[in-house]
């Protein structure tokens, strides 16, 4: 199956008012020559702002996290599924590493999370990868393994089938070492198989992104491998050129 390209941009907990204006308009011009599927992950304060702003293209505004619980109620802080496809978000990134990581969510939380955005209508953008230790261990495959076990066993088969991975092998976040090409198709490869094990045809149709350091110069090389469908752009989608230049370079 041919799958369309994806490039989904993780301003983490960077951005401001006029930058989400900037860049709205940066889009809006350069939007109708992009040939693939393109979404930002904002914070949450900014989602609105940003699907407001993106509306009149084929741009999609995200959020970087959800509450994992569905129904309104008492929890201080929390911003649930509904909310943010009320602001206009129609994708939210679940269980990046460094969710995992600082704030604790375990495979199970990722897999609630998960399913929660379905329940509203958003489309997960569920993170898996391994850290350098478990890399230098020789124990990527199993890691992942794990993870996606999580997900094939928790979720239910709608949410598979309409997610979208992202593998972020945890030592090339943030550090510009990207894996090669090799590795990431390699390791993609690897991923759809443990998906194709449950189910072929989901495997076949899931997007799986790339995440850690992409950058306009080594896009179209990590696109090129069969198995990887697009990107995770962190630091790179912070300002609108180079985030449209990582998306000219899909092939
Ligand atoms: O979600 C995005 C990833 O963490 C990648 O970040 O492109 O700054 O390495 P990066």
């Amino acid at each position: 199956m041919t799958r369309r390209k994806f490039i989904a941009g993780n301003w983490k907990m960077n951005g401001s008012v006029g930058q989400v204006d900037a860049f709205g308009r940066a889009l809006v011009e350069a939007a109708p020559s992009l040939d693939c599927d393109l979404a930002v992950c904002v914070p949450f304060v900014y989602v609105e702002r940003l699907a407001r702003a993106l509306e009149s293209t084929h741009v999609a505004a995200g959020a970087q996290d959800l509450s994992s619980e569905v129904d309104p109620g008492a929890f201080t802080g929390e911003i649930n599924g509904s909310m943010l496809a009320e602001c206009g978000a129609r994708y939210v990134v679940v269980g990046h590493s460094e969710r995992r990581e600082m704030f604790g969510e375990t495979d199970d939380i990722v897999v609630a999370k998960a399913e929660a955005a379905i329940a509203a209508g958003l489309t997960p953008i569920v993170c898996i990868g391994e850290s350098l230790e478990q890399r230098e261990a020789d124990e990527t495959e199993n890691v992942l393994a794990r993870q996606i076990g999580a997900l094939t066993r928790g979720c239910e088969r709608r949410t598979l089938e309409a997610m979208v991975l992202a593998y972020e092998p945890i030592w090339a976040i943030g550090t510009g070492r990207s894996a090669t090409p090799e590795q990431a198709q390699s390791v993609h490869a690897f991923v759809r198989s443990q998906i194709a094990n449950w189910d072929a045809t989901i495997a076949d149709s899931l997007p799986i992104l790339y995440g850690g350091s992409v950058k306009p110069d080594n896009a179209s090389a990590l696109f090129a491998g069969a198995d990887v469908d697009g990107a995770l752009v962190g630091g790179a989608s912070l300002k609108a050129d180079s985030f449209v230049d990582i998306a000219r370079a899909v092939i």
